[in-house]
């Protein structure tokens, strides 16, 4: 039987994972700094989790997601991010009631959307994001945007582009959306479907559309930041304010709606401005989404966040031909010839672990020469040779693979001689 890997998916191998794990390394040591707490969630919920979270007029609900009934006759769906869940999970654990607030969390793991693979585009990805519920300080949302640009910038990136913008609150959006239904209804028609029915359902979306991303009349289009009541725009202007006073660069974009519905107020992403990095550029997207946690039953509170994906990092770490230092070579290979330094191979190799050290040996029965190259390409910095001779006098022959330097050494103080020579 001869199967493929499903179409929009990958197989991280060994040689890869490295980087994704100094990636979730990197991460996770930022989450300590700035005080943010893991939560996993199941990676399916109820649909009407997404449905009534990301909303139902979406391209995520609508196209893009991954539902099915399971035995039992329930509808489910892989999760296609992680707001709704992380929500649905504070309201049900009731989180707001705990002390420490606000509630900062954050996830790593596989998403799921049915979209059109291509570069920087999977079926499943995996999205790293914080959300922070209970406060509505425009401080926090500047927080969480420099959060955002710190784990960038600390794996080396620097082709970073900041781009923000304020839906505002449900006044502003309301009267935003009336400016734009009599915007485009006269030239409707000239429109896809898709958007031909957002005009009805959602006419925010049509400023997404990447059908008609061209037409003249989306350049011309009401802009949001016209229709800011006093209050959004003295939000937006402190989240503004705050990004200065930190000296972080960024452009507003008052076209910048993004692709899910729980979104008001402080809306983000994080573009990469290499050159090459294909169609997509867009790395990281967040926002506030006040609002959710009632619309999942819990009591008022406001919330913000943002979320990336580790493969789009690892584009845009390619586009900028940065390597990160993934040491993966061995402290000590053991060499052992004949049936007796075999045995005592498995004892020694033990011990060695036992200590911390990264060592490995030879399985394949092979000769002195094989067992050299093996160590070599293991890159091991010390070999440890044991032979017939060398048991005899109760010694082991150890090998800096560096310096070619070889040393005799008592078998009782092997352990101990290994680890001090790679500095442990
Ligand atoms: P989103 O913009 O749909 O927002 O996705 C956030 C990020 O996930 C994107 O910027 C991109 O890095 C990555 N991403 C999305 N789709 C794919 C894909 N098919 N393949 C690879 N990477 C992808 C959200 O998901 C919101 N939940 C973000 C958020 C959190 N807003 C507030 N809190």
């Amino acid at each position: 039987m001869k199967v493929k890997i499903p179409r929009g998916t990958q197989d991280i191998l060994p040689k890869d994972v490295k980087t994704w794990q100094m990636i979730e390394e990197q991460i996770r040591q930022l989450m300590e700094t700035f005080r943010y707490e893991e939560i996993r969630t199941p990676i399916f919920e109820h649909t009407e989790v997404f449905a009534r979270g990301v909303g139902d007029t979406t391209d995520i609900v609508q196209k893009e997601m991954y539902s099915f009934q399971d035995r039992g006759g329930r509808d489910l769906t892989l999760r296609p991010e992680g707001t709704a869940s992380v929500v649905r999970s504070f309201v049900e654990n009731k989180l707001f009631s705990i002390p420490n607030q606000p509630t900062k969390l954050y996830y790593i793991g596989p998403m799921f959307r049915y979209e059109r693979p291509q570069s920087g585009r999977y079926r499943q990805f995996v999205q790293f994001g914080v959300e922070v519920l209970g406060s509505s300080d425009p401080a926090i949302d500047v927080e969480v945007i420099t959060l955002a640009m710190k784990i960038y910038q600390s794996i080396g990136l620097k082709n970073l582009k900041l781009v923000i913008n304020s839906l505002g609150d449900q006044r502003s959006r309301t009267d935003h959306r009336q400016a734009l239904i009599e915007h485009f209804r006269p030239h409707i028609h000239e429109f896809c479907t898709d958007c031909q029915h957002r005009l009805e359902t959602n006419p925010l979306r049509i400023l997404d559309c990447k059908v008609d991303a061209n037409h003249p009349l989306m350049a011309s289009a009401p802009s949001i930041l016209d229709y800011l009541t006093d209050e959004s725009k003295a939000y937006f202007e402190k989240v503004c304010r705050y990004l200065d006073r930190l000296q972080i660069p960024y452009t507003v974009d008052p076209t910048l709606v993004r692709g899910l519905d729980y979104y008001n107020h402080t809306t983000f992403e994080i573009m990469s401005s290499n050159e090459g990095f294909g169609a997509i550029t867009s790395l990281c997207g967040g926002g506030r989404y006040n609002g959710l946690v009632e619309q999942f039953g819990g009591p008022e509170t406001p919330g913000i966040g943002f979320a990336l994906s580790i493969e789009r990092m690892i584009a845009a770490l390619e586009a900028e031909g940065i390597q990160l230092n993934a040491e993966d070579n061995l402290d000590v290979y053991l060499i052992a010839l004949g049936d007796e330094a075999r045995e005592l191979s498995v004892v020694l190799l033990n011990e060695m672990r036992e200590v911390g050290l990264r060592a490995d040996r030879d399985y394949l029965d092979r000769k002195l020469k094989g067992q050299l190259k093996a160590a070599d390409r293991l890159q091991a910095k010390q070999v440890v040779i044991i032979g017939e001779d060398e048991i005899a006098q109760g010694q082991a022959v150890v090998k800096n693979m560096e310096t070619g330097e070889q040393t005799n050494v008592d078998l009782q103080k092997l352990t101990h001689y290994v680890k001090e020579n790679v500095g442990m």
